[in-house]
């Protein structure tokens, strides 16, 4: 008899987009006429820049000649990519990060998702409220938490309310945690932690012994030049961090695949001895078993960003999300809803109308508009009462979108 991993059953329904793909798929099959608009899942719908489409065709042609060819690539990604990340988005911001301290990966999800296997099944972490799910579901199928309570909340979990009373901006705990989830720019809210609260969480994090997983997947977002776009930027974080960052969301790379994690040497955590090792020895370890690499060429498309004419491509296309950002904000205001995001983030995180239950208000939109968006409450118990919008669409979709919800 093969018995099953029991945590899984822990978990209620499906994984929330999936459960989302399948509403929607239901209502275009009864309404084949409804011409649907998706600003639900946080997925790109513009081109790679096309440098990366130009440094990809390169590096297939490489592939095709046996002097440049390549096999399984270096352990923990190519060093040009490595260096350049390196380069542009720590040293030219005068953030101590190095090469040696990166670890190139096929994506983000994967890499917040995989993180926690590193830590203790004991230890204690401590999410916000709404969060991205897949910190909280990963922690649950390790058997890292209990069993879902009556509220929606996981026994032996620290949750840290996020709401429009603290600028979702989650408090300290009042009790020990050891490992800490932190999302800036946030996913869902589209709001960001200043330089004062990010301080806040390091000094708690070195009293604690804790460590914080950083997801800044959406830094290439923010537009305020006094908001942190690394955790590194904050004093002490080099001894209780690790950054996880993303070329999806910063270069269309949702469906090509990259992104990578950042340990820096010096970071460790005690064994059962109480002795101190280093986590980036154990994520090695953890890489090197688990995943084969990130393909050469798609690190050679990455690494194409990394350059005057990259970087103003990059630039580009946020801007074109920003845009579209900025319509939904204005739409939203137009018709009196109150709104949070956007500015620093292509998230819109909205209060819903009359205090409509945030499902509630998605099968409205759905049916009534035919706009697609993401319940606030699939995000976390303090996420019922709001709506997140994306702003990932393209430019007609976007205006037809508010003009339908208005
Ligand atoms: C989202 O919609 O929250 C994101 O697309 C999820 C992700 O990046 O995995």
């Amino acid at each position: 008899m093969a018995f099953i991993n029991d945590n899984y059953q822990k978990l209620p329904g499906n994984y929330l987009f999936s459960e989302i793909a399948k509403r929607v798929a239901k209502f275009q099959s009864e309404n084949p006429n409804a011409k649907i608009i998706r600003l639900g899942i946080g997925d790109v719908t513009q081109p790679l820049p096309q440098v990366c489409v130009d440094a990809m065709k390169k590096a297939v042609d490489e592939m095709s000649n046996a002097a440049t060819f390549r096999g399984y690539g270096p352990e923990q990604g190519y060093a040009f990519l490595r260096e350049k990340i390196a380069d542009y988005n720590y040293k030219r911001r005068g953030i101590d990060i190095n090469a040696d301290e990166i670890f190139i990966s096929d994506g983000s999800k994967c890499d917040c998702g995989n993180i926690q296997e590193i830590f203790s099944l004991n230890s204690k972490i401590a999410i916000a409220d709404p969060v991205y799910p897949v910190y909280l579901d990963t922690n649950v199928m390790a058997g890292r938490t209990g069993s879902l309570k009556a509220d929606g909340h996981f026994e032996g979990v620290v949750y840290l309310p996020c709401n429009a009373e603290n600028n979702f901006s989650p408090s300290i705990p009042n009790e020990h945690v050891d490992l800490i989830y932190l999302c800036s720019p946030n996913n869902p809210t589209g709001t960001t932690l200043s330089r004062e609260a990010l301080q806040n969480w390091v000094d708690y994090a070195k009293d604690n012994n804790a460590v914080i997983l950083y997801d800044a997947a959406y830094a290439a977002y923010i537009t305020e030049t006094d908001v942190p776009r690394s955790i590194f930027e904050i004093s002490g974080a080099r001894d209780c961090a690790i950054e996880l960052r993303s070329f999806s969301k910063t270069a269309g790379f949702t469906g090509t695949r990259c992104g990578y994690v950042v340990i820096p040497n010096e970071l460790t955590g005690s064994n059962s001895a109480g002795d101190k090792i280093p986590l980036k020895n154990l994520w090695l370890r953890r890489q090197t078993t688990k995943f084969n690499g990130t393909a050469y060429i798609v690190q050679r498309g990455a690494e194409a960003i990394y350059s005057e004419e990259g970087q103003a491509q990059v630039h580009e296309l946020i801007n074109y999300y920003m845009e579209n950002a900025k319509i939904i904000r204005e739409g939203l205001k137009k018709v009196n809803l109150t709104a949070y995001g956007g500015v620093n983030a292509p998230y819109i995180w909205l209060q819903t109308p009359d205090k409509m239950s945030s499902w509630n208000f998605f099968d409205k939109l759905l049916t009534e508009a035919n706009v697609v968006g993401t319940p606030g409450a699939g995000f976390g118990p303090c996420g019922e009462g709001y709506f997140r919008l994306t702003a990932f669409g393209n430019r007609e979709n976007t205006i037809e979108a508010m003009n339908r919800i208005s």
